[in-house]
C-alpha cells in the first residue's frame, strides 16, 4: 500500500506529467455550478465552451465570468437534445472531455412535471452522449448527487455506500443516468467516465458577480436564508425539528460552490489517467444543521434572519454527509473553505445582486 507521503508526490507528479490544456465542453455552464467551473478551469489553464438553453439561467451569468477571467467564453445557445445543434459545436470545436451540467433540478417540481424531467435529463444525455461517440470524444464528467444514496446506508456516507431509493424523479434521473453511464463505459472501456456525487452547494464567487439566482421561491435553503435576510421573503420555514439529530433540524454536508468547481479540474486527471469508471463523493465532509446555518448566516454577516419551525418536508431525510478521503488520496483534492465563507459569499452575492442578474 502506498503511504500517505507517495500518495501526494503522485498527485503531483500526475499534474506536472499531465499539462492542463484541454478543450472542455461544458453542458449547462451558464447555471449556478456551470458558471463557477468556467473560472476553475481557466485558472488551470483549460479552454472552454459552453453550451445551454437558458431553461434556468442567463446568458449575463457567462458575460460576468468573461469579466472575472479577463477573456471571452465561447458561449453557444442551444438545447443539449437538439442533435443538429450539438454536432455542430462538436464538428466547429475540438473538444477533449465534457462536464455534462444540463439538467433540470428543482426536486418538487419534479414531482409535479415527472414527465418533462425525465424526458429533459434522459434525453439530454442520450443525445450528448451519441454525439460525443460520433464524434470520437468519450471522456465525460457526470453531474450527480448525494441524493442516489436515497436515506444513506452509513453516515458518513463513502462511495461503497450502496444507493438507496430516490424518492422524487429527480433524484431517478440522476441515479438512472449513472447506471446508463456505468453501461456505456462497460461496453466500450474507450470511455472515461467520472460520476461526481455533489453534496449541498452553497456559497459565490468571492466577486460578488456570478452566485445562485432561483427562479421564483426558492426551494434550497441558502437561497431562501439570503432572500429572508434581504426582505424578499417574509420568513425561513425550518422543516422539521424532530429529526433524529442534534439540534432536531436536518443535518447535510454544505460544500461551497468555489470548491466544488475545483473538484472539477481535479476530477479530469481521472480522465487523464484513462481510469475508465470512477466515482466520487464531492463535499465537505461535515454535517451543519438548519439552525447551523442560519446561526452561522447571521453571525458572518450580522443581519437577521426571521425564521419558524414548519412540518417536515416530505422525502427529505435526517442527515446525510459524506467522507471525502476518496478523492482527497485519488485526486489531491479537498475543500478548503468553511461555513463561515459559504455563508459569507452567499450574502455578497445576494447584495450585489438583489433582483438577481
Ligand atoms: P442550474 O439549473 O443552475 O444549471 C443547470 C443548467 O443546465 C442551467 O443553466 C440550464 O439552463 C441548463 N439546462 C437544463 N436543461 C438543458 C438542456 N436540455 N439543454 C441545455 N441546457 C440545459 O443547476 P446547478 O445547481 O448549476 O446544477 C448543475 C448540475 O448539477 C445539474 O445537473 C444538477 O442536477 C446537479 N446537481 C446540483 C446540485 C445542487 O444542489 N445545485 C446538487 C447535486 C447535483
Ligand atoms: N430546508 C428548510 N427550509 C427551506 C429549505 C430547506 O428547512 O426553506 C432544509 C431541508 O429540510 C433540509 C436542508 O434545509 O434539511 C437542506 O435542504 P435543501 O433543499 O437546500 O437541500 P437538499 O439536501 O434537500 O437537496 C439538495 C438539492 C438536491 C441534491 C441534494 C444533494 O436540492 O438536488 O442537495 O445532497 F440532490
Amino acid at each position: 500500500m502506498k503511504n500517505r507521503v507517495d500518495v501526494d508526490y503522485f498527485v503531483i507528479l500526475q499534474k506536472y506529467i499531465n499539462k492542463a490544456d484541454m478543450n472542455i465542453l461544458l453542458t449547462g455552464g451558464a447555471g449556478f455550478i456551470g458558471s463557477h467551473t468556467i473560472i476553475e478551469l481557466d485558472k488551470a489553464g483549460h479552454s472552454v465552451v459552453v453550451v445551454d438553453n437558458f431553461v434556468n439561467s442567463q446568458p449575463e451569468a457567462v458575460r460576468r465570468v468573461e469579466k472575472i477571467i479577463g477573456k471571452e467564453v465561447k458561449l453557444y445557445e442551444c438545447d443539449v437534445r437538439n442533435r443538429e445543434g450539438m454536432d455542430k459545436i462538436f464538428t466547429e470545436n475540438q473538444i477533449d472531455a465534457v462536464i455534462h451540467f444540463a439538467g433540470l433540478k428543482a426536486v418538487g417540481e419534479s414531482v409535479s412535471k415527472p414527465l418533462e424531467y425525465y424526458e429533459n435529463n434522459m434525453n439530454a444525455t442520450f443525445v450528448l452522449l451519441d454525439v460525443m461517440r460520433n464524434h470520437g470524444c468519450k471522456n465525460i464528467i457526470f453531474s450527480s448527487s448525494a441524493t442516489v444514496y436515497g436515506d444513506p446506508a452509513m453516515i458518513p456516507i463513502t462511495e461503497e455506500c450502496p444507493k438507496g431509493k430516490c424518492t422524487n424523479p429527480y433524484g431517478q434521473t440522476k441515479s438512472m443516468l449513472e447506471e446508463v453511464l456505468i453501461d456505456v463505459q462497460k461496453a466500450d472501456p474507450e470511455w472515461n467516465v467520472v460520476l461526481l456525487r455533489y453534496f449541498n452547494p452553497i456559497g459565490a464567487h468571492q466577486s460578488g458577480l456570478i452566485g445562485e439566482n432561483p427562479n421564483g421561491i426558492p426551494n434550497n435553503l441558502m437561497p431562501y436564508i439570503t432572500q429572508t435576510a434581504i426582505g424578499i421573503r417574509k420568513e425561513l420555514g425550518v422543516f422539521g425539528d424532530d429529526y433524529d439529530t442534534p439540534d432536531g433540524t436536518g443535518v447535510r454536508d454544505y460544500i461551497h460552490v468555489c470548491d466544488l468547481a475545483s473538484g472539477h479540474v481535479a476530477a479530469l486527471q481521472a480522465i487523464e489517467r484513462k481510469q475508465g469508471l470512477a466515482i466520487y463523493n464531492l463535499g465537505t465532509g461535515h454535517g451543519y444543521s438548519v439552525l447551523d446555518v442560519v446561526k452561522a448566516f447571521m453571525k458572518a454577516n450580522d443581519v437577521n434572519v426571521p425564521y419558524a419551525i414548519k412540518p417536515r418536508r416530505p422525502g427529505d431525510i435526517a442527515t446525510c454527509y459524506c467522507n471525502p478521503e476518496k478523492a482527497k488520496t485519488e485526486l489531491g483534492w479537498e475543500a478548503k473553505f468553511g461555513l463561515e465563507e459559504m455563508c459569507r459569499d452567499s450574502w455578497n452575492f445576494q447584495k450585489n445582486n438583489p433582483e438577481g442578474y
